[in-house]
C-alpha cells in the first residue's frame, strides 16, 4: 500500500512513531491521557491502520465505522479489549506483543510478592508517619518467602519466568494450566502440576498469569478464595476480572487469606473502595510490564507488526491469521 493512514491512541516512545511517520500520514491521539468513547469513534472514521492500547475498546460497533480498516496493532499481550471474531469476519488481522515483556512482568509480579509478604509499603508509610519508635521483636512481621510453595496459575511465558525465579528463594514451585506440559518439561522447569482447588489449598503464594476469557472471568471467586490458607497470599497481574474482587476484599478483610498484591482491576481503572482501606493488600496501577527498556520494545513490536499488516508483509504476532483467508 502506498500512503496509508495510521491513527495511535496513545503517545509512544518517539523511535517507534517516527518509523510510522517516515512512510505514513501519522496522528497520535495528542492527549495525555486515554481517548473517549467519542473520539476513539471518531479516529477510526477513514484510517487504514489503528494502533490501539489495553484501554480502547474495539468492538463490532465501533468496527461498523470503518469497514476499510486493514490492521489493528494491539500494544499489549492481552488482547481481551478487542472482539477478535469480529475483526475476523470483516478479515481485519489482529496482532500483539508477546515475549518481550515476559520477563519484566514477572519481575513485577514478585515484586507485589515479596511486597505484600514483607509488608514493604505498609512499613513505608509507618516510616513516614513517624511511628517507628524504635526496633520491636514483633513489629511489622510478615511472611517468609524462601522455603515455601509458589502456586502458579497459567504456565504460559509470563508464568515460567515467574517460576524460574522462584528457584532463587528455594520454592517449592506447583501450577495449573489448561494444558498440562509433559513430563520432561515440568522437570526442565521444576514445577509439579496440580488442579486448581489442589493448588489453592497447598500454596503459600498464588500467581495468575491466565488470559481473560469467558473460561478464566471469576477464575478466582469466593470458593475459590476459601480454599486457600489462611497465611496464603494472591498475587495478580494478568487481568482485573480474572477474580471476582468484591469476594477478595471480604477474604482479605476478614483474613482468610494473609494478603494480596494487584496490579489489575476488575472495573479497572477504577479500584473498589474496599481495597483501598485495607492494608493486607499492595496496590499498583497495571504497570507489570512498565520497564523504559520493555515499553519501548513493546511500542516497536506494535509498529512492526502494523506497518507489516500495511505492506502486506508476514506479520509475526498475528492473533487471527483465519482473517487473512477472507
Ligand atoms: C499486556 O501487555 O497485556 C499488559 O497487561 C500490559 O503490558
Amino acid at each position: 500500500m502506498s500512503q496509508a493512514k495510521v491513527y495511535v491512541t496513545r503517545k509512544l516512545p518517539a523511535s517507534a512513531l517516527d518509523r510510522i511517520a517516515a512512510k505514513h500520514r501519522l496522528e497520535v491521539n495528542p492527549h495525555d491521557r486515554v481517548l473517549t468513547r467519542a473520539e476513539l469513534e471518531e479516529a477510526i472514521q477513514g484510517i487504514d491502520g489503528l494502533l490501539c492500547l489495553l484501554t480502547d475498546t474495539v468492538d463490532e460497533k465501533l468496527l461498523e465505522l470503518n469497514p476499510d480498516l486493514k490492521v489493528i496493532a494491539n500494544y499489549a499481550v492481552g488482547y481481551n479489549n478487542i472482539d477478535v471474531p469480529a475483526c475476523t469476519r470483516r478479515g481485519i488481522p489482529v496482532t500483539n506483543t508477546p515475549g518481550v515483556l515476559d520477563e519484566t512482568t514477572a519481575d513485577f509480579a514478585w515484586a507485589l510478592l515479596m511486597a505484600a509478604a514483607r509488608r514493604v509499603v505498609e512499613a513505608d508509610r509507618f516510616t513516614r508517619a513517624g511511628k517507628f519508635q524504635g526496633w520491636g521483636p514483633m513489629l511489622m512481621l510478615g511472611e517468609d518467602i524462601h522455603g515455601r510453595t509458589l502456586g502458579i496459575v497459567g504456565l504460559g511465558r509470563i508464568g515460567q519466568e515467574v517460576a524460574r525465579r522462584a528457584g532463587g528463594f528455594d520454592m517449592k514451585v506447583l501450577y495449573h494450566s489448561r494444558t498440562r506440559k509433559t513430563k520432561e518439561e515440568e522437570e526442565r522447569l521444576g514445577v509439579e502440576y496440580r488442579s486448581l482447588p489442589e493448588l489453592l489449598q497447598e500454596s503459600d503464594f498464588v500467581s495468575l498469569h491466565v488470559p481473560l476469557t469467558e473460561k478464566t472471568r471469576y477464575l478466582i471467586s469466593r470458593q475459590e478464595l476459601k480454599l486457600m490458607k489462611e497465611n496464603a497470599y494472591l498475587i495478580n497481574t494478568s487481568r482485573g476480572p480474572v477474580v471476582e474482587e468484591e469476594a477478595l476484599i471480604e477474604a482479605l478483610r476478614s483474613r482468610e487469606i494473609a494478603g494480596a498484591g494487584l496490579d489489575v482491576y476488575e472495573k479497572e481503572p477504577e479500584v473498589s473502595p474496599g481495597l483501598k482501606e485495607l492494608d493486607n493488600v499492595v496496590l499498583a496501577p497495571h504497570i507489570a510490564s512498565a520497564s523504559r527498556a520493555t515499553r519501548t520494545r513493546m511500542a516497536e513490536m506494535a509498529v512492526e507488526n502494523l506497518l507489516a499488516g500495511l505492506e502486506g508483509r508476514e506479520m509475526e504476532n498475528l492473533i487471527n491469521p483465519e482473517a487473512l483467508k477472507k
